[in-house]
């Protein structure tokens, strides 16, 4: 038997005005696109923002439905654009914002796991770490380097 620590380390900005001049850019579309999520029933609503590296951007919101877990969250929603309108092309950052009509969101909300396992697919399949950003409506800004940061021993391929 033996014990192993599995750490993992990430930079935390005091608000969006912290980040450099392209990221804030990036989480402002993140915050563009989270204004039009569909967030009817949870009325929790999440934009994402993704970079890809021929310098378009991506955008993707909470997409809700009356038979609720036929919904969408905003990441996958973002993710599959990605790659349904551009194969191939590598990911290099992801924005991610979350507001509630019901109170204040002043904590970063990080990506469910259903959406760090999708998004780790992109980022194994591309061989380059997705630097991820996350923040609530306001405050902090947490950012990681690397999607499987957020996701120690994930499934992939690999084991099939
Ligand atoms: N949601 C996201 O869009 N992304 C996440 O990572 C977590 C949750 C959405 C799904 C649902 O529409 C609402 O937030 C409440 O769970």
């Amino acid at each position: 038997m033996r014990k192993i620590e599995v750490t993992t380390s990430v930079t935390i900005f005091n608000n969006i005005s912290e980040l450099s001049v392209d990221d804030k850019l990036l989480m402002d579309k993140a915050i563009e696109a989270r204004k039009k999520a569909y967030a009817p029933y949870s009325k929790f609503s999440v934009g994402a923002a993704l970079l890809l590296e021929n310098d378009k951007i991506i955008l993707g919101n909470n997409q809700e439905s009356a038979a609720y877990p036929s919904g969408m969250c905003a990441e996958r929603v973002a993710i599959w654009k990605a790659g349904s309108d551009f194969p191939g092309v590598k990911i290099k950052k992801l924005a991610i914002s979350a507001s509630s009509s019901i109170s204040k969101v002043d904590k970063p909300i990080g990506p469910c796991g259903a959406c760090r396992q999708t998004l780790s697919e992109y980022e194994i399949n591309q061989k380059e770490p997705m630097e991820v950003f996350f923040m609530g409506e306001v405050g902090e800004v947490v950012k990681t380097n690397s999607l499987l940061s957020l996701l120690p021993f994930s499934f992939d391929s690999s084991y099939l």
